[in-house]
């Protein structure tokens, strides 16, 4: 019959399939061809599975021959697909690889850093010189009491060196043992707590935050910094303190650094002074920074008063010792040549900047 279909026929069908089938397949680009290939010739209705539905027509003997072509080929084809699938995939990582490559010789974005306030920096200088003498470092409260910051520093409440050191006061009426509570004028009340608690000798540093009601001008701040100083212990003379302060201001300021103690006024010490250093700008012959006259004043110091030691249970007959306290912004500014301590605290990063 000549309309029925030879099984040569289907076989040459089937070869004509697959090439066309591997021509399209060659030229999918993207998933989505893929899958409309798929479906145009493996799929339920494709056209591989229509031509296999003539296997029905031909003589039986010829069924299986054909019919194991025709499943070779389909293998061939899904074998295919997914060879065209890697391929594909492969493409998509190269293409991905490119447009997030990472050029690592670029140089990096600069990054800014910060760097300690010119305080602190000076602050950790200062306590390097006396840990290197042998002094520890010790903190007290900010908030503290009358007790503390006056009256155990012979400083009475009708005394008249409390207005030098007026504050601001947390709680004015509180009544407890320690009277009123305040913001510390300044770190003496340090040593009360450490010798309280501590049986001699004693030779500390305290560092710390003190507040002052004061009027600023371009030496005066009203929140500013000090580093207290105290050394207690049998026979501690008026050398040692002379000794411990010109090795610390020669340390800071140069070897070359000369020391003078001139007699000053401070209730908790007996005798009192105040160290200045020759000018290390003009070299002690007079100029702007040390007002013509060849010296900085850098701190108060002296012996501890008997009274003080009394207070705090320490025998005077035995025992003795110095004390001081120095202003951090004013050491700073002595050291750089700054003319202005309110520039310390408005945060003007240029300023700030220059202190790397
Ligand atoms: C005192 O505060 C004493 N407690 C220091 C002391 C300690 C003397 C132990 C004896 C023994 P005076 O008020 O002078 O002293 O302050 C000490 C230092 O703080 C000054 O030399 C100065 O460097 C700094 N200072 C004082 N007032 C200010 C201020 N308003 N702003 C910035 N620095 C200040």
């Amino acid at each position: 019959m000549a309309d029925e279909t030879t099984a040569a026929d289907i076989v040459a069908q089937l070869e004509a399939l697959e090439r066309e089938a591997q021509a399209q397949l060659a030229v999918c680009a993207a998933e989505a061809d893929l899958s409309d290939w798929r479906t145009t010739f493996l799929g339920r209705s494709g056209k591989v599975t229509q031509l296999l539905r003539g296997l029905g027509g031909l003589p039986k003997e010829e069924r299986p021959r054909v019919g194991q072509l025709a499943n070779t080929v389909k293998g061939r084809l899904a074998g295919a697909l997914e060879a065209q699938q890697a391929l594909l995939k492969r493409g998509q990582h190269a293409d991905t690889l490119k447009s997030e490559a990472l050029d690592v010789t670029l140089p990096g974005d600069p990054v800014r850093l910060g760097q300690l306030h010119p305080t602190t920096q000076v602050l950790n200088a200062i306590l390097g010189v006396f840990e290197r003498m042998g002094f520890q470092v010790v903190e007290g409260p900010e908030v503290e009491w009358d007790h503390y910051n006056f009256a155990m520093l012979n400083i009475p409440s009708d005394h008249p060196a409390r207005d030098m050191w007026d504050t601001f006061y947390v709680d004015a009426d509180a009544t407890k043992n320690f009277g009123s509570m305040l913001l510390r004028t300044h770190t003496s009340p340090v040593q009360i707590r450490v010798m309280e608690n501590t049986p001699p000798p004693v030779r500390i540093v305290a560092p710390g935050r003190v507040y002052r009601n004061e009027a600023t001008d371009a030496s005066h701040e009203a929140i500013f910094y000090q580093v207290e100083g105290l050394a207690v212990d049998e026979r501690t003379n008026m050398g040692d303190l002379k000794g411990v302060l010109t090795a610390f201001a020669r340390d800071l300021f140069g070897v070359n650094t000369r020391v003078r103690f001139n007699c000053s006024y401070f209730p908790f010490v007996e005798p009192g002074a105040e160290v200045s250093i020759s000018c290390h700008v003009c070299g002690g012959n007079g100029c702007r920074v040390c007002k013509q006259t060849g010296w900085l004043e850098i701190l108060g110091c002296g012996m501890v008063h008997p009274n003080v030691l009394e207070a705090v249970n320490y025998d005077p007959a035995r025992y003795s010792g110095f004390a001081f306290g120095m202003g951090v912004e004013r050491i700073a500014m002595l050291k750089y040549g700054i003319d202005d301590i309110r520039y310390f605290y408005n945060n003007d990063i240029r300023f700030l900047q220059q202190f790397r």
